[in-house]
């Protein structure tokens, strides 16, 4: 099969195509039942004849067990069939989210991305199931039972088939009308979804700006849009049962109405009659799980779209065909290098930039906010591919190499980090699974770590929360340096890693980094100019460009922007 949603059913295979069987069984079972009851009123009562009553009783006793069973056995199936299927959509989701680029993350939005893993897969999951119990069950059942009417009275029945189309067709538009609304709605829900996502995530920002109110307020439009949405189709959906009834009714009348002359002209039994009413009441509750089936498989089209969208995404940053997997030295150089974000479109956040950073030096970049420097380190490690020009690492484009030779050799620190659940230990092994407690330990004491661990009642098996939220800013980005440093990597990259650290702390852990691992390309980005002082270059970035590279007394010489970030005038 093309579509990538189904291609999740896998090892449910059997379930999904034996549900519709046991339902399809069930439905015959149950729609053979109302026969029975002619042959209970006409052989039996009216004959006087109790055993017939107790023979046609019997059988239908088993029709009507069988029904149940295999009914009871198809929802089984449906749902081992619909969570298998939502199971596997949501591991092949969540496989493609950690193959995605930044760039891919930053198209779809972090909240959209939990959004179509939960609500999306969820929805698929139970219009899975309705369809499997009821999509090919009732239109067969319909179908059987209005055969078994002409059994009973061929010019009835065909009144019976008139009513039904009549029905269908005003039902159909009933959908037509509704679908639009509940696609809308879902559409809203949707934002609605990403709106909460986003503020349960940044509670902490929303509260310290005390924007509580002013969030709260933009929570209340779409919540009411999604509100009116629904009672806009509650409403139509409300005329269902009535228009049902009267149809209902009219068939009624008009069966018993030509049935009572069929009887007394002798063209028909009272059973016959009787088992008639039966089926159309059958029919008409057919048609109307049929119609409700109909609006929930076309509402959840766009949750099969959103889901089939994230699944069918080529990661953006890919490797190449026969990837370099050793890299020569630590040696770092942006040849013409430009960039831009997005597809297309945008302007340019880095504009040709030329730099050769040599194995083992220490580089600082410094530069206004918004100068780009984190969109120039990100280039480094991939997190972003160049739109011009080349990044090289080791004498080679970044591009020819392996993701697995580029993350181990490079270790990035961003400002804000993220720690995950689970011990001190496990966050500092993510940096390399095999890491022992004395390469761990000794990546502490670099980072400064080693003494607000120890002071911990369970040191380095102390847990962290989710997010890091019991550690201190500060505790925080030095466990942070301690995982990328037990990585062991060539180059490592901090990005503003240090910047809730003392200016003590942070000029001591450069100089053990710098003391400690000679071999190590150091690219330091900072606010803070005096603690780069002692580096081997400064580059110093304006508006996307280089402005000045040099070490400190050539710049504090001859750089307006440097001089002017040392306080010198
Ligand atoms: N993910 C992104 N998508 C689009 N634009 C971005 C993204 N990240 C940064 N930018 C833009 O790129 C420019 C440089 O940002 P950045 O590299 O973060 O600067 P710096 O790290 O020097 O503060 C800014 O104009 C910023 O708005
Ligand atoms: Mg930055």
């Amino acid at each position: 099969m093309k579509n990538p949603v189904f291609n999740q059913i896998k090892q449910y295979r059997n379930v999904f195509i034996l549900t519709p069987v046991l339902m399809i069984i069930s439905g015959i079972l149950e729609t053979m039942i109302p026969l029975i009851t002619t042959h209970i009123i006409d052989d039996g009562i009216s004959a006087g004849d109790m055993n017939a009553v107790f023979y046609w009783g019997k059988i239908m006793l088993v029709l009507a067990l069988g029904t149940l069973i295999f009914a009871f056995f198809g929802y089984l199936t449906s749902a081992k069939a619909s969570s298998g299927l939502a199971a596997n959509l949501r591991e092949a989701v969540f496989e493609k989210i950690q193959s995605f680029s930044f760039a891919d993350l930053d198209r779809f939005g972090v909240a959209s991305l939990v959004t179509r893993t939960m609500t999306d897969v969820t929805n698929i999951q139970n219009t899975a199931q309705t369809v499997l119990t009821s999509f090919f069950r009732t239109p067969v059942a319909v179908i059987y039972a209005l055969y078994l009417t002409t059994t009973l009275n061929r010019r009835l029945s065909f009144i019976l088939l008139i009513g039904v189309l009549i029905i269908t067709v005003f039902l159909s538009l009933i959908i037509r009308i509704t679908v639009p609304i509940y696609q809308k709605v879902y559409g809203e829900y949707d934002r609605l979804n990403g709106r909460i996502q986003e503020n349960v995530t940044g509670i902490r920002i929303v509260k310290s700006f005390v924007r509580e109110k002013d969030e709260s307020e933009s929570f209340d439009e779409p919540a009411a849009s999604v509100r009116q949405g629904f009672i806009k189709v509650e409403k139509l959906q409300a005329l269902n049962n009535p228009v049902m009834m009267i149809a209902l009714e009219f068939c009624f009348v008009g069966i018993s109405w030509i049935g009572a002359r069929y009887i007394s002209a002798g063209d028909m039994t009272t059973g016959d009659l009787a088992g008639f009413i039966n089926y159309a009441f059958q029919i008409m509750t057919y048609i109307s799980t049929l119609v409700l089936s109909f609006v929930q498989v076309s509402a959840s089209f766009a949750s099969f779209a959103r889901v089939r969208e994230v699944l069918i995404t080529e990661p953006s940053i890919k490797e190449a065909d026969e990837p370099v997997a050793s890299i020569q030295d630590n040696s770092v150089e942006f040849d013409h290098v430009s960039f831009r974000y997005g597809r297309g479109g945008g302007l340019n956040v880095l504009d040709d930039i030329c730099l050769k950073f040599a194995p083992g030096e220490m580089i600082g970049i410094v530069g206004a906010t918004g100068s780009s420097k984190s969109s120039l380190v990100n280039l480094i490690s991939r997190l972003y591919d160049v739109t011009e020009g080349s990044v090289k690492v080791g004498g080679k484009d970044v591009r020819e190499y392996s993701m697995a030779a580029l993350s181990d050799r490079i270790a990035v620190v961003l400002q804000k980090n993220v720690l995950f659940s689970g011990t001190i230990m496990d966050n500092l092994r993510w940096g390399r699974k095999d890491a022992g407690y004395d390469e761990c330990s000794k990546a502490c004491a670099m980072a400064c770590a080693d003494t607000f661990i120890e002071e911990k009642e369970n040191k380095y098996d102390e847990y962290i929360e989710q997010g890091g939220s019991n550690l201190s800013g500060g505790q925080r980005q030095r466990l942070c340096l301690a995982r990328a440093l037990v990585r062991k990597p060539g180059i490592l990259i901090l990005d503003d890693a240090l910047s809730a650290l003392d200016n003590e702390t942070e000029a001591r852990i450069l100089h053990s980094l710098k003391t400690d691992m000679p071999d190590v390309t150091k690219i330091l980005i900072t606010q803070r100019v005096a603690s780069i002082h002692d580096a081997d270059k400064i580059l110093v970035m304006d508006k996307g460009r280089v402005n000045g590279f040099g070490t400190h007394e050539d710049l504090i010489k001859t750089n307006e922007i440097y001089r002017d970030l040392c306080g010198v005038s």
